[in-house]
C-alpha cells in the first residue's frame, strides 16, 4: 500500500491518500488540544499510545459484532483504515456523571447513573460542537433515521464491551466519546479513535484520573497516565 499526499490534518492525526481510494492511512501525532483548540501542547509519546489502543480495542470492537473502519496497523503511529465520509456527530456515552455534565446538570462527578446516557453533539469547532438531539440530525439531514438506529446500538454495544474490558484491568469507563462514518459501499461502521484522547478512564479503586483530564485540568503526570492505562491494556 502507497502513502500519497495528506489529504486532511486534524488536531491529533493526519490523514493521507493511499493507492487504493477505498483506503487512506491514519497518521496519529503528540499533539494536544482542549477547551475546542485553545488550549495546545505535546503530549510525548501519545500518538503511539492512542494508534496501538485503538487498534486493539477496534479489533476487539470487530470480533464481537461492531463494524470499524480498521484494516491494518503499519507502524507505531500509522494505521491502514477504509475511507469514510465522517456523520458530523461526537457520539458521547456516559456511566458515572463527569465533565460537561456535571457542570450542565449540577451533578458531582464520581456520581454514577442509573443507565447509560448517550449525547450528540454536531461536530463544528466554530460552534463549539453544540448539543444537539435526533430531531435536530434529521431535520438537518445529518443521518437518516436507519443509520441513528444504528449508531445508538452501536454505541451502547460499544460501552458494555468497553465496560466489560477495562474491568479486567482495573478501571472504570466513566464515558467517551466515538464518531461513526459511511465507507465507499455505503456501510455505517465505527471510525476515529478509542483513547485516553477520548474517553475517561478512572483506576477502579484509588479513582485516580488515567485520561487527557489530566492535561485539560493541568494536573500534571499526563505522559505517566498515558502510559499507564497503555501498559495495563497492551502489556507494555
Ligand atoms: P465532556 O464531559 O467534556 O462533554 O466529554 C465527554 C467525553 O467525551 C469525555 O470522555 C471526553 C470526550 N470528548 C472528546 O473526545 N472530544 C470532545 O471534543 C469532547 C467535548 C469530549
Amino acid at each position: 500500500m502507497k502513502k500519497l499526499e495528506q489529504i486532511y490534518e486534524g488536531k491529533a492525526k493526519k490523514v493521507f491518500a493511499t493507492d487504493d481510494p477505498s483506503l487512506v492511512i491514519v497518521d496519529y501525532k503528540d499533539d494536544a488540544t482542549a477547551l475546542n483548540g485553545k488550549k495546545k501542547g505535546t503530549i510525548a509519546g501519545k500518538g503511539s499510545i492512542n494508534n496501538r489502543m485503538t487498534n486493539h480495542l477496534m479489533k476487539m470492537l470487530e470480533k464481537n459484532g461492531v463494524p470499524t473502519h480498521f484494516v491494518e496497523e503499519i507502524s507505531d503511529r500509522e494505521t491502514l483504515v477504509k475511507k469514510v465520509d465522517i456523520v458530523p456527530l461526537e457520539v458521547i456515552v456516559r456511566n458515572v456523571a463527569a465533565g460537561s455534565l456535571s457542570k450542565r446538570l449540577g451533578i458531582p462527578e464520581g456520581t454514577p447513573m442509573r443507565k447509560p446516557v448517550i449525547e450528540y453533539c454536531f461536530k463544528c469547532d466554530e460552534l463549539d460542537d453544540p448539543m444537539v438531539n435526533e430531531y435536530h440530525i434529521a431535520a438537518m439531514g445529518w443521518a437518516n433515521d436507519d443509520q441513528m438506529k444504528k449508531i445508538a446500538e452501536y454505541a451502547l454495544k460499544v460501552n458494555s464491551l468497553l465496560i466489560a474490558y477495562f474491568k479486567n484491568v482495573n478501571v472504570e469507563l466513566i464515558d467517551f466519546k466515538l464518531e461513526f462514518g459511511i465507507t465507499t459501499d455505503g456501510t455505517l461502521v465505527l471510525a476515529d479513535e478509542i483513547s485516553p484522547d477520548t474517553c475517561r478512564f478512572w483506576d477502579a479503586t484509588t479513582h485516580e484520573k488515567l485520561d487527557k483530564d489530566r492535561f485539560r485540568r493541568d494536573m500534571g503526570g499526563v505522559e505517566e497516565a498515558y502510559e499507564e492505562i497503555s501498559s495495563r491494556l497492551l502489556g507494555n
